[in-house]
């Protein structure tokens, strides 16, 4: 396996910037992130818009921080005018991309069908993967719809690269509505997927949780659901919360 690896016993942050950013806000963003940076035990994912990638990766200086892509599609290089594959998010310097986000599942450029083949092309251009997956609402069918989701995404996958992807678990009407699950729910879905995991042999897989989640939250759900981490909207978007997130997660590492 020729990926990254990142350090197993460390817990993951992934800061998804969305469409959002700037050249002067990211380059302020990094300086006071980084200025007196003790997280080293978090590894922390920063993923923006596609432009901003190398120019983000030029001004990290601790080993603890990467990129990643927010999205890729599964095709090699070619005539796609507007696409990017993970090829080129190698090459730009990613460690990892996001994929199977609700919000590119609900535009339509990611979906149960193409999941295999778009992580087989991740992992093909050694990249770790952050596969993200949650049901739209509650209901009796909430389950059913991540084993669908996990199925598609990794059913094909050989459990060598266990460690190269990471589970993401966002209920889509957590994600920007300020509303939670509690961390039994969140437990109970861990507890789903992790059963799809290792009957697929997938041992070393990590789980973490998307959707709201706050400086104010944060500590709650690391203690009492027992993730992994966290994939995180708009509170890392100041690097004053970021690192306030870093703060719960990376004492987290050490319990
Ligand atoms: P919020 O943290 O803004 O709810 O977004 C969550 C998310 O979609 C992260 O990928």
């Amino acid at each position: 396996v020729l990926c990254y690896i990142f350090n197993m016993s460390s817990k993951i942050l992934v800061a998804n910037w969305k469409m959002n950013g700037s050249l002067d806000i990211f380059a302020d963003y990094l300086k006071d992130l980084q200025k007196g940076y003790d997280f080293s035990n978090t590894q922390l994912i920063i993923a923006p818009p596609f432009p901003y990638l190398n120019f983000i990766k030029q001004k990290i200086v601790f080993e603890s921080i990467v990129v990643a892509g927010q999205t890729a599609v599964l095709w090699n290089d070619g005539a796609k005018t507007g696409d990017i594959n993970c090829r080129i998010l190698k090459d730009v310097g990613c460690d990892f991309v996001i994929l199977g986000h609700s919000e590119c599942r609900i535009n339509n450029t990611f979906n149960d069908g193409i999941a295999s083949d778009t992580v087989k092309s991740a992992l093909n251009n050694n990249l770790n993967i952050i596969l993200c997956i949650g049901e739209e609402i509650v209901s009796e069918r909430s389950d059913d719809v991540i084993i669908e989701q996990l199925m598609s995404g990794i059913g094909e996958i050989d459990k060598k690269y266990s460690k190269s992807i990471v589970i993401a678990y966002e209920p889509v009407w957590a994600i920007g509505t300020g509303i939670t699950p509690t961390a039994e729910q969140i437990l109970q879905k861990k507890q789903i997927i992790y059963a799809v995991l290792h009957s697929l042999g997938f041992i070393d897989t990590k789980i973490i949780y998307g959707g709201s989640v706050t400086p104010e939250n944060a500590q709650y759900f690391i203690t009492n659901a027992q993730i992994d981490g966290f994939i995180v909207g708009k509170a890392c978007m100041k690097a004053d919360s970021l690192k306030e997130l870093l703060k719960y997660v990376d004492y987290a590492t050490n319990l």
